[in-house]
């Protein structure tokens, strides 16, 4: 039987309107809507769209964006000024720093500056440390909207082998640690993995996060597993993930598409961790 498709689309939705219900709420109360600031340095096409896409969301969730393009030239202190300038804002709940930043700008460095209560990606040391030890303040979009996925599809993780293929910081390694803490068996698997076929075969749940197109075939994925594609990559202009879809569907029980998985929960997740830093820096629910 063909895999039944996980609509990120459709749950990001839902999580968007919910979280635009409770931003409605709190302005009909008489309170200032929350704000987002994002911060994009340089001409990166795909990121600009991303950025875009990022404030119209916000604004059709009510949430005021205020978005600052810099030119990719800009200094490592200019831009550190600019963070504290934002951290200091009080209009300003959530911050994001648009990731790649051009060659010359130290990312780590960039991050630690961000006001940690601010850091709605989840990157500052100290939220990435919080999330380790399962004491998380915010968890990176991308990462939280796959266990949303999973949740919102109904599946058991406690003592499932759940398979993250990519170790990067951005989600593989926080993905890897939320499904532990939920009990998985997890294996972090990346591109010096050897016989990464023999991992895969094992896994119940698997989140394919690794950047390479097509990666994971049908003949690498156990019958009925449930399959999650993070990968974006642009192949003569089409979106492709990391997983051959046809292939593994025809295996999986469950699956995302790409696009219309992954893709719009990371967004709503975003929204989602802006109106919780609203919430816990004006002290009232929203
Ligand atoms: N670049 C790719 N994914 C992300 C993300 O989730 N947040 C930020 N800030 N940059 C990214």
């Amino acid at each position: 039987m063909p895999a039944r498709l996980i609509d990120g689309k459709a749950i990001g939705a839902a999580i968007r309107t919910e979280v635009a219900a409770a931003v409605a709420e709190a302005v009909a109360a008489g309170r200032r809507p929350p704000g987002l600031a994002a911060v994009l340095v340089g001409e990166h096409p795909a990121s600009h769209l991303y950025v875009r896409n990022k404030a119209r969301a916000c604004e059709e969730a009510g949430i005021r964006s205020f978005r600052h393009l810099l030119p990719a030239r800009t200094s490592q202190a200019g831009l550190e000024g600019l963070l504290a300038d934002l951290n200091r804002d009080e209009a300003v709940d959530a911050i994001l720093v648009q990731l790649p930043l051009p060659e010359g700008l130290d990312s780590r460095r960039i991050l630690g500056r961000l006001d940690p209560a601010k850091d709605v990606d989840g990157f500052h040391p100290e939220n990435v440390g919080r999330l380790t030890i399962g004491r998380p303040t915010f968890v990176p979009c991308t990462p939280a909207g796959i266990l949303e996925l999973l949740d919102r599809s109904g599946v058991e993780l406690r003592g499932a082998e759940a398979v993250v293929v990519g170790r990067s910081d951005l989600v593989g390694k926080p993905t890897a640690l939320l499904l532990l803490h939920r009990h998985a068996t997890v294996t972090l698997c990346h591109t010096r993995t050897k016989d990464l076929a023999a991992h895969t075969h094992r896994a119940q749940v698997l989140v394919a996060a690794a950047g390479r197109p097509r990666l994971v075939t049908g003949a690498m994925v156990r019958e009925g597993a449930v399959v999650i594609d993070v990968g974006i990559n642009r192949v003569d202009g089409v979106l492709i993930g990391d997983v051959d879809f046809a292939s593994v569907a025809a295996r999986a029980g469950q699956i995302t598409p790409v696009p219309g998985g992954v893709g719009p929960m990371t967004i709503a997740m975003l929204l989602k961790n802006t109106l919780l830093a609203y919430t816990r820096r004006t002290g009232q629910p929203a």
